[in-house]
């Protein structure tokens, strides 16, 4: 695992925009996470798009995660959501823009069918990934199985809560959604988590120094080969090891054309 610590969110943003550039191209399968982390670096890929720098055309997208039981037109659904502050703005072909679909009334299925098609497209190459408070990713709350494909789950209390300042209130945040497992994730050719703000340095922690443990879903990235994560100073403040975080990114361009280590 990589951590690259910044000092603000647009940091993290330019450096997250960065590692997705390198992901684009024709037939190429991006894994999309929406929240509030990844918007700044939404906001960067589309700046970057509009500059004539990118493209996302022949690309393919699949979101992490969709709620049951809101239609695609709910501004709060993330099939929305997603088009509104991303796909729509940039070249992506509106039809390879995927997400479970959440209003199933077989949701199971679903969510089987959402793990097939993207097996079909051959796998997510990119996985962006934010995490909530108590150290999920997707809606893979604490217990999921490491091995997890995607399913229906039942969401922690303490993400509604969470989730209520997206809503009028916290009764309309949906308690159960269809996630990416965590099995899907790790999958992935490339992992990157972004976190920022105090509000998420004890899952930070958890998930860089932690053991790995179903207690906190995201430590499962210690298991990913090729997984980068990049915080925020607030982010990293409970982190032990930042000197050699830092140390780790400052070494980097030295380990780069050498056999046999590690490019990223
Ligand atoms: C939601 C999403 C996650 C996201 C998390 C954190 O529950 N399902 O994919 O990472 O919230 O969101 P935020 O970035 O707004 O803190």
């Amino acid at each position: 695992m990589e951590v690259l610590i910044r000092e603000t969110s647009s940091g993290v943003a330019q450096a997250a925009a960065d590692i997705m550039c390198e992901h684009l191209s024709p037939g190429k399968v991006l894994g999309l996470a929406t929240g509030s982390t990844p918007l700044e670096t939404y906001r960067e890929l589309i700046r970057r798009y509009e500059a004539g720098e990118i493209s996302f055309s022949g690309m393919k997208a699949f979101c992490l995660d969709e709620y049951i039981g809101l239609p695609g037109d709910h501004d709060q659904s993330y099939r929305y959501v997603i088009r509104n502050e991303f796909t729509s703005h940039v070249d992506f072909n509106d039809a390879d823009v995927h997400s479970p679909n959440g209003m199933s009334d077989r949701p199971w299925e679903a969510a089987d069918e959402y793990e097939n098609a993207i097996v079909d497209a051959g796998g997510i190459d990119l996985q962006l990934l934010g995490v909530g408070r108590n150290g999920h990713i997707g809606f893979n709350e604490p217990a999921t199985s490491l091995a997890s494909t995607t399913r229906v789950e039942i969401l922690h209390q303490q993400t509604v809560r969470d989730n209520a300042r997206f809503f009028d209130s916290e009764d309309e945040v949906p308690k159960y959604a269809i996630t990416q497992g965590l099995g899907t994730i790790l999958r992935s050719r490339q992992a990157l988590l972004i976190a920022t703000g105090a509000g998420k340095a004890q899952a930070v922690h958890d998930l860089v120094e932690g053991p790995v443990s179903a207690a906190c879903p995201a430590s499962v990235l210690q298991l990913h080969p090729n997984a980068v994560v990049i915080v925020d100073e607030s982010a990293a403040s409970q982190l032990n090891e930042v000197e050699y975080y830092r140390h780790m990114e400052a070494m980097r361009p030295e380990w780069k054309g050498l056999d046999g280590l590690p490019k990223r």
